[in-house]
């Protein structure tokens, strides 16, 4: 496919191909010389509607070690504040030559948005509420490095899901390649409704754990619209923090992974986001070699 926008619109074929070909990039990363031909002659431009760390450099990094000419849009210094649509934006871009766009954007849909508009390749790096397909594909690739298939191992995604997009993801790779997966929330943030995904919900934190291989850690987005009713950063860790005494009670090998950023004391420990079971930074690094895939394969994809 030209575009990757969301985990929901890929085979488990499709996900087992991006997951194979990231394997080659990390062999590269390995190397002395990290960069290879791969997309040489095209230009990405990275366009980030909000805040980012982790996926910002990450892709960068991704787009010069596949040779890519990168443009990195500073959206606050743009035309957009003198109400430049999005179509419109894309499409002066597109006739500066530019060859993918990578969007982070505050509103669900927008990189489904300006795929309508561009003939040039479109990567969701995260679309408010909808989905976080990269983080979703490095939380999985992460995973697969750890136990080596993905079929009847047991994921719990414990935090704010209502808001999050990496859950969001996350639930349409992992159950579409075999996982288990367990959604675990206070009841104010916990979407019942995604049961139709065939996903298990409690808002139990000690059921969620019990037989879970690795938990995925999500921060609580207190900045959303309905924070007044969330518990108090002091009240969720007491009920929902991850730390060593709740994790002493099961598996001992358990697998503790967040997406980032991680907002220490409220939705884990630092003592557990530090500790031997964490694989929080190799998710990080795995992040560039499954950028690196998807930049790559969008960017060869067939044109419909
Ligand atoms: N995981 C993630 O999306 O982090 P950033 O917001 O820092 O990119």
């Amino acid at each position: 496919k030209k575009d990757l926008l969301g985990l929901e619109y890929l085979t488990a074929e499709e996900l087992s191909h991006i997951l194979e070909t990231a394997e080659g990039f990390k062999e590269v990363s390995t190397r002395d010389i990290k960069k290879v031909p791969a997309l040489r002659g095209k230009t990405a431009a990275n366009l980030f509607y909000e805040p980012s760390t982790r996926t910002r450099v990450s892709f960068e990094i991704a787009e010069k070690r596949l040779s890519c000419d990168v443009v990195n849009m500073d959206m606050k210094a743009s035309s957009v504040l003198k109400g430049e649509t999005l179509a419109d934006t894309g499409r002066n871009l597109e006739a500066l030559k530019i060859d993918i766009f990578v969007i982070r954007h505050h509103m669900a849909g927008a990189p489904n948005v300006l795929s309508q508009f561009v003939n040039a390749s479109v990567v969701n790096a995260g679309d408010g509420k909808h989905e976080h397909p990269t983080q979703a594909l490095l939380d999985i690739y992460t995973l697969k490095e750890k136990f080596g298939s993905l079929k009847g191992l047991n994921v719990s995604i414990i935090g704010d899901i209502s808001h999050s997009r990496v859950a969001r993801s996350n639930i349409w790779g992992l159950t579409k390649l075999g996982a288990n997966v367990t959604l675990c929330a206070p009841e104010i943030i916990l979407p019942h409704d995604f049961k139709q995904f065939g996903v298990k919900i409690t808002s139990d934190l000690d059921e969620a754990l019990k037989d879970a291989h690795a938990i995925n850690v999500l921060r609580m987005q207190f900045e959303r619209d309905n924070a007044a009713a969330f518990p108090s950063p002091s009240q969720y860790y007491k009920q929902y923090g991850i730390t060593k005494d709740r994790l002493k009670k099961h598996k001992k090998d358990i697998i503790v992974m967040h997406p980032g950023p991680i907002n220490r004391g409220i939705e884990i420990s630092s003592d557990v986001a530090d500790g031997p079971n964490s694989v929080i930074l190799d998710q990080v690094t795995n992040g560039i070699a499954v950028r690196m895939a998807v930049l790559y394969l969008v960017s060869t994809a067939k044109r419909g």
